[in-house]
């Protein structure tokens, strides 16, 4: 059997109202002077705000930071920790989806460890101790909450970095299913989508094992069940808890055994064509399962006995996600240069059948 070595580093409270335990949760951490990271639509929904009152409830001094996008840059990391700077934090409080978690876990990088976010590119290149953090997920999807991982894009090129440290991980992830509520259709959509794909990746990717199995499996029963109620009914508060929990059991997957294909294929289109990471993600999955389908066909059919190229096709019409790259904006003659990117991608190093640059652009075509 292939050897893992597992430490469970993020203490995880699950429940529908959980959040309001945050300041006491805090305190527990030790910590005293606080960095809120939110992105606008999470201070616009009121989440923020109620994740500051409970901080300060508990006489801890707040400082927030909301100066960021979807894919946050180098640059937007850089003025994170300026804003930190002055105030001498002990905590960070992470609010929102995964750019609310990368961006915290790259601003507490530059804040522990100095330097610029290209520093830390790879695994485990913080030689100082790491602030706590505490993550609250507002979307289920990226899992980021347990991972050590944080992708910052480039300023200039988009091109996306990974930047992983085992001291990057949040200390205690609040996943209260309340709150991913104030999800539009979109997000639900697309990031219920990507928290879909890591449990069918990591599944058979070169690195899976016994345990990252366990989190492939359990990610998939509770999101291919949850996923369709959700779309159906977005306050359906059981299927919520189902798709935070799945994507947090995905999270764990990918942080076990990495992803494979469709990431790989994923990220060149986000870059050049800002398409959100679960739309383009929804866009290749189908065609890398149908490609790497000889050398782990068996592993899929474990995880799901139908056909699961055509299920995971039906649950991207049901979500109203693209379904060609041409419906997406990508055209025929940008293929051979995302091709090329896509072979880059440390990702793809990991999928069962070897990607290079003349296997992307078969993916590529087919999903044309
Ligand atoms: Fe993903």
């Amino acid at each position: 059997m292939t050897p893992f070595d597992f430490r469970p580093r993020t203490r995880v409270v699950f429940g529908a109202g959980e959040f309001s335990r945050l300041g006491e949760i805090a305190r527990e951490l030790g910590g005293s002077r606080c960095l809120v990271v939110a992105d606008p639509g999470i201070v616009e929904a009121g989440h923020a705000q109620e994740a500051i009152r409970s901080l300060k409830a508990r006489r801890m001094e707040v400082v927030a930071f909301h100066n960021f996008t979807v894919n946050p840059t180098a640059a937007m990391i850089e003025a994170g920790r300026d804003r930190a700077a002055p105030h001498n934090i002990d905590l960070i409080v992470s609010i929102g989806g995964g750019s609310s978690m990368d961006c915290a876990k790259g601003i507490n990088f530059l804040v522990s460890n100095g330097g610029k976010i290209r520093d830390y590119l790879g695994y485990g290149k913080a030689s100082r101790p790491m602030l706590p953090m505490i993550a609250i997920p507002t979307t289920a999807g990226t899992g980021s909450e347990a991972q050590s991982f944080c992708i910052v894009s480039d300023t200039a090129s988009g091109a996306r970095m990974a930047c992983g440290d085992p001291k990057a991980s949040f200390r205690v992830a609040i996943l209260d299913p309340k709150l991913t509520m104030s999800q539009s259709k979109e997000l639900t959509a697309a990031t219920g989508y990507d928290a879909l794909s890591h449990s069918v990746e990591t599944l058979v990717t070169t690195r899976h094992n016994a345990l990252s199995e366990c989190f492939s499996r359990s990610a998939w029963r509770l999101i291919n069940c949850a996923y369709e109620r959700v779309l159906r009914n977005p306050s359906d508060l059981q299927a919520r808890g189902g798709m935070l929990l799945g994507a947090h059991f995905g999270g764990l997957a990918v942080e076990n055994s990495m992803l494979g294909a469709a990431h790989a294929c994923a990220s060149p289109l986000q870059a050049r064509y800002r398409l959100p990471h679960g739309v383009a993600v929804a866009l290749m999955l189908p065609h890398v399962v149908r490609w790497n389908q000889l050398v782990a066909g068996a592993r899929y059919h474990e995880l799901y006995s139908g056909d699961l190229e055509q299920r995971l096709r039906d649950l991207a019409e049901m979500a109203a996600l693209p379904l060609t790259l041409r419906e997406a904006g990508v055209p025929e003659e940008a293929l051979p240069r995302l091709a090329d990117e896509a072979s880059a991608q440390w990702t793809g190093r990991f999928n069962p059948r070897p990607l290079d640059a003349a296997g992307a652009l078969e993916l590529y075509r087919a999903a044309l």
